[in-house]
């Protein structure tokens, strides 16, 4: 919808829907300029509600064709993307004909077309667009449709739940008949009708029933299908041994599509996917797509219990089933790593790697977000467009709410908890509060731990809390006095944060190294060396009695795992955090050690101190970590910088330039410093990885590309023979991940204008490999050449490329988003070119996509942070976009609430 003025959706508005629909008939007539929906409800009135007696529809880029009640041709009443029936019975059949325009839909939601055929989306609000319907997730129906379209150009008929009849029509066209024996909100609602060839298979279920899975693609993707269909059936496996949640279809579909505005989609039976996420192949896909397809996949798979068996009462609880389905698809990863280790070590140490993953993307999407204009609870208040809370907070720190839920109550707490909440709220649509109500009931048994009450806050308070530790210790008692503090920074709609249940799972480390075993003041019995302790007061002491006396103080592993999504505030020095990275027996947090002490640096350098005594340690401990007999995949997170956009949000004052040359010079050090073991280790692994024979995407040998190839990346950033490196290795690789990662190596040292051709060359017909080209280039730290051409000339090419295109999301975001989002140094150009581009591309792309046109207005949500000149700067930017009539609602909130803060 297009305005000027902005709608606020508040959640305690909240009413029951007036009328219920109990069965929806549906008719579709395809065709790609106006297809032609018939509509059936069968709509009772809503006990439960005490609204007039007025049906209203919402209908939004529909053409009314006809309407009938029971039978009789009625007259509704259009406005405000409303269709309003006045004084309708209690109980009645409502048919309504509808027409809508696939082709010239380029929102991509609702009904739309892409290269080879017909696709839907329809969360949040997207059934809306295909029908006039009560489109909201506690309207839940039982949805019967029948597809019809012209059978040469699109012979595959997909929708929900399960096949009924097929057949052929006059004029060429055939139909399709299917049927969701499930009740579904009208988001998961989809239609596939298109030119398309699966990989099937069928699959004995636990229960012994019989499933058939099928990925769907285009004609010639059959040789890229194959781990999407192994993810998912390890998918269904993995939810029936975790959660003892079993499929509940005869049929299992998984669809790829090329234009698509986000991964993929959970659809009863129908879960429509980004071919991002599910085409892969050793020669087109890295092993970080590996890991994706198999995250995604398994995400939207488990979405149809935490999310479609029970879903959400309103689109405020989004998190209910997006954080909980993260946190399931990130649980998933980790179990799929272990079970392909050949160690417990190995699978430890893999699942470390993971959870840091995750929490690097915590830190670099949703730390940023909580404390700027965009800052919302993971249950948020209000909102003027639903589709802007699709956010890294929903996500991410909704997982991490779950994820604390588990700490809190134990992995067996945890899962009585889920049994409980599936026995209580199948078939229904539920609250956040029913989710952790239902933890609290399932867990009766644990008493105190059991009350979730302070821990809801989680729910409503936005912002990062910053946990500072002090210490107090008695040598001669053996006795260490650990206070942790905790405070929210207050924001414009919470100027008052309350203290929140904030899980500490914590070591202390003995002078040797070792787990010390951890007695609170008070307790008998034996002592664990690692514990939860719980924060709830703003400030609280734990006293550690019984350590050993007469030695140094014992160091403290705070918050492993990342037990909370907190800002640790400690107050360690560089002696302990290298002691912590050399010893702490949670990888998480040797690794963690090693940020911080990175950051320390970086934050010394940047104020111009001399560094050089705390660089030295750091290369050392670095050097140690080269040297040390570790898993590959934990070397390479160990010694990777943090990245430019986390260091800015340590920061009060952003030189977005000057982070980067910061982080560049700290970078070529530790690459001189340690050139001879870095080309060693690069030469050992590739022997190693050429051992094991052929390209496999697993951990382990995942792990070995990942740090030979970060031995690349250092070495290319020093004179030597680094550049030749890279350039053998381009020319050798026989994988996607090297390749890729020998081209992006040279492209960031303004060495690449050949291998850039050549690698165009090859992949010119495989669109996600040209994405890869074109991120590349938009995020180097130079253009291909190496000259001093200025880098928004070289973006500005790339948009003006042939291959480029505004209204395939990929294909944008490869290029636009990608450079305002993920290339500060040269997004933030003193002379605002950069800033002007983005107000350019938002605008352009309002016309065309408006969630897509949000996603990129979002990259000036932090231009508070920056230094003043480039705060003038872009503030006229956001300006000049907000001065704009006819805005998206989309657009219009991001730019709003930005030029507010
Ligand atoms: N529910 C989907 C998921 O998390 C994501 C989703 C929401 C989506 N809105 C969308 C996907 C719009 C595509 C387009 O898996
Ligand atoms: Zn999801």
């Amino acid at each position: 919808m297009r305005t000027d003025q902005t709608v606020t959706i508040r959640r305690l508005d909240y009413q029951v829907p007036a009328y219920l629909v109990d069965s929806v008939e549906l008719d579709i007539a395809l065709d790609a300029e106006r297809s032609i929906v018939e509509a059936r409800l069968a709509i009772r009135r809503n006990p439960a509600s005490t609204a007039p007696r007025t049906l209203v529809l919402d209908g939004e880029a529909l053409e009314f064709i006809s309407a009938t009640l029971d039978g009789q041709p009625v007259q509704p009443v259009f406005g405000d993307n409303r269709f309003t029936l006045a004084d309708v019975p209690d109980s009645f059949t409502l048919v309504t004909v509808s027409a809508n325009n696939p082709q010239a839909n380029t929102t991509l939601s609702g009904l739309f077309m892409s290269k080879n055929g017909f696709f839907t989306q329809c969360e949040a609000e997207g059934f809306r667009r295909i029908t006039y319907f009560p489109d909201r997730p506690d309207v839940m129906s039982r949805y019967r449709v029948r597809l019809s379209a012209e059978k040469a150009r699109y012979p595959v008929l997909l929708g929900n739940g399960n096949l009924l009849e097929e057949g052929e029509l006059p004029n060429g066209r055939h139909y399709a008949v299917w049927d969701d024996p499930f009740l579904k909100p009208s988001y998961l609602f989809a239609l596939v009708a298109a030119k398309l060839v699966c990989e099937e298979t069928t699959l004995t279920t636990g229960s012994g029933k019989q499933a058939l899975l099928q990925v769907w693609v285009e004609d010639g993707d059959l040789d890229k299908s194959h781990h999407a269909m192994e993810s998912l059936i390890n998918s269904i496996k993995w939810d029936e041994e975790r959660f003892g949640l079993e499929l509940d279809l005869d049929r299992f579909m998984i669809v790829a599509v090329s234009d698509f505005n986000m991964g993929a989609m959970e659809n009863k039976g129908l879960n429509i996917f980004n071919t991002k996420f599910v085409l892969a192949n050793p020669e087109v896909a890295t092993d970080i797509d590996f890991a994706n397809v198999e995250s995604v996949v398994g995400h939207e798979y488990f979405h149809n219990w935490t999310g479609n068996r029970v879903t959400c009462r309103d689109w405020f609880q989004l998190s209910l089933k997006e954080g909980l389905t993260v946190f399931r698809d990130q649980e998933f990863s980790m179990d799929m790593i272990a079970a392909a280790a050949a160690t417990p070590a190995v699978a430890a140490s893999g699942k470390a790697v993971k959870r840091i993953d995750d929490v690097r993307t915590l830190r670099a999407a949703q730390f940023p977000e909580d404390a700027g204009p965009m800052a919302h609870p993971i249950r948020p208040d209000e909102y003027q467009e639903i589709n802007n809370f699709y956010t890294a907070t929903v996500y991410e720190k909704g997982a991490e709410i779950i994820r604390m839920q588990q700490t809190i109550l134990g992995r067996d707490g945890f899962r009585r908890g889920m049994d409980e909440y599936f026995r209580r709220h199948d078939g229904q649509a539920v609250t956040c509060d029913d989710f952790v109500a239902a933890m609290e009931a399932g867990n009766a048994q644990l008493g105190e731990l059991a009350d979730l009450g302070q821990f809801r806050r989680w729910y409503s308070q936005s912002g990062t809390p910053i946990v500072s530790a002090e210490r107090e210790w008695d040598p001669a008692a053996g006795r260490l006095t650990l206070t942790l503090s905790q405070q929210t920074p207050p924001s414009a709609s919470q100027p008052v944060k309350l203290p929140l249940h904030i899980p500490v799972l914590l070591g202390l480390l003995g002078s040797d190294g070792a787990d010390l075993p951890l007695r609170l003041e008070g307790e008998t019995g034996a002592a664990p060396t690692e514990r939860v302790l719980h924060l709830k007061e703003a400030r609280q002491s734990f006293v550690f009695t019984g350590l050993p006396a007469g030695e140094a103080m014992p160091v403290p592993s705070l918050l492993r795992g990342f037990s909370a999504p907190v800002v640790l505030d400690h107050d360690l020095d560089t002696r302990e955090l290298a002691f912590l990275m050399a010893h702490d027996s949670d990888a998480f947090n040797r690794w963690e050690a090693g940020q911080q002490l990175m950051l320390s640096v970086i934050h010394a350098r940047l104020r111009g101190d001399d560094a050089a005594l705390q660089t030295s340690a750091l290369v050392e401990a670095m050097h140690r970590t080269l040297e040390a007999d570790l898993d590959p995949g934990f070397v390479e997170v160990a010694l990777a910088l943090p990245d430019e956009i986390y260091i800015a949000e340590t920061l009060e004052v952003v030189d977005a330039p000057a982070v980067a040359r910061v982080r560049d010079e700290l970078k070529r050090q530790i690459a001189s410093a340690l050139a001879p073991s870095l080309r060693a280790r690069y030469t050992a692994l590739g022997v190693a990885l050429a051992a094991t024979g052929e390209y496999r995407p697993d951990p382990a040998s995942a792990g070995r590309r990942g740090l030979r190839n970060l031995c690349l990346r250092y070495l290319t950033e020093i004179d030597g023979d680094g550049i030749g490196l890279a350039r053998a290795q381009y020319a050798a690789a026989t994988n996607m991940t090297d390749r890729l990662a020998a081209l992006t190596a040279l492209a960031h040292a303004g060495a690449a204008k050949m291998e850039l051709e050549d690698f165009f060359k090859r992949h010119e017909n495989d669109a996600l490999v040209l994405d890869k080209w074109f991120t590349l280039q938009s995020t180097a730290a130079r253009v291909p050449d190496g000259s001093d051409q200025r880098f928004v000339l070289h973006v500005l090419g790339l948009l003006k490329h042939a291959a480029f295109s505004l209204r395939n999301p990929n294909r944008a975001r490869s290029v636009i988003l990608q450079f305002c989002m993920n290339n500060p140094r040269h997004f933030h150009a003193d002379d605002g070119s950069g800033y002007e581009l983005w107000a350019e591309y938002v605008l352009k792309l309002d016309g065309l996509n408006p969630q897509i046109a949000a996603r990129l207005a979002r990259s000036l949500d932090r231009w508070r942070r920056h230094t003043p000149e480039r705060q003038a700067r872009m503030r006229a930017a956001l300006q000049r976009v907000a001065d704009k009539p006819e805005l998206s609602n989309d657009v219009r909130e991001i730019v709003g609430k930005a030029l507010a803060a």
